[in-house]
């Protein structure tokens, strides 16, 4: 047999606070190892931004149900980058603004909400070989990924690094916006009576505030050669 298909593929879960470096570090990955990405969080956002144009209330179970009926939520890579497409349209950039982030954890807390996306995530992930970004992934969506992390850095450090993000895109929030906003993901995020974002207990912690992106991917990949090595 070939040795390259006979590599056995893993998932990994990858989680964390918000604006942690969690999507730089699954797309980097994903890349090196040929794997497939799944941004989960872009899911969560691209949910909340179809309530706000349809005017959904977060408290209206039928029409909740409705619209999640209604959504189709997928992924495609245009010129080597990931899009994300809401019945079609790519929303990629309108779900990254400001009123999005503002609203996208009340939304997350719904537990119908949680349920279909669970359910896509699964599906997405099913034949391995994928790398999946989130709150939840390592605690709920795959509770028997092959390698799990869970990465942290400090407020101020996270603020910094989506100020930046945010102003390369020509988008115009200020540095406390973007923090309180941060931090009020993080509270509601870690509050919620479903799936609350919550370290997994085999995850292993990277604080990333002082490494550089090269150096977590270098740190990363020596942690997805051994996973496999040990399936061998
Ligand atoms: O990139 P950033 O850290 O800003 O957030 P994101 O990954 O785009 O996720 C946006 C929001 O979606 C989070 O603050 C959570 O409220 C929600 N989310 C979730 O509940 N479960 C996930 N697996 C992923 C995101």
């Amino acid at each position: 047999m070939n040795k390259k298909t006979s590599t056995p593929k893993i998932i990994i879960a990858i989680d964390g606070y918000s604006a942690c470096g969690k999507s730089t570090l699954a797309k980097d990955l994903g890349k090196k190892l040929g794997y497939g990405y799944i941004d989960t969080g872009a899911m969560y956002r691209a949910v909340t931004l179809y309530f706000l144009r349809n005017k959904v209330a977060f408290d209206d179970a039928e029409a909740i149900a409705k619209a999640l009926s209604d959504i189709t939520i997928e992924f495609v890579n245009v010129k080597g980058k990931n899009r994300t497409i809401l019945n079609g349209e790519d929303v990629e950039e309108e779900i990254r603004k400001m009123y999005v982030s503002n609203q996208v954890s009340p939304v997350a807390t719904i537990s119908a909400v949680r349920r279909s996306m669970v359910l896509q995530q699964q599906k997405m992930g099913e034949k391995k070989g994928v790398i999946l970004d989130g709150r939840d992934i390592g605690t709920v969506v795959f509770p028997t990924a092959e390698l799990k992390l869970f990465l942290t850095a400090s407020p101020e450090i996270r603020t910094k690094r989506r100020y930046e993000e945010l102003k390369i895109k020509g988008q115009d929030s200020t540095f406390e916006e973007i923090q309180t906003n941060l931090l009020e993901r993080d509270h509601i995020d870690s509050n919620r009576a479903d799936s609350p974002l919550r370290q997994a207990e085999d995850a292993v912690v990277i604080d990333n505030s002082n490494l550089s992106k090269k150096e977590q991917l270098a740190m990363v990949s020596a942690l997805v050669k051994q996973r496999i090595k040990g399936l061998k």
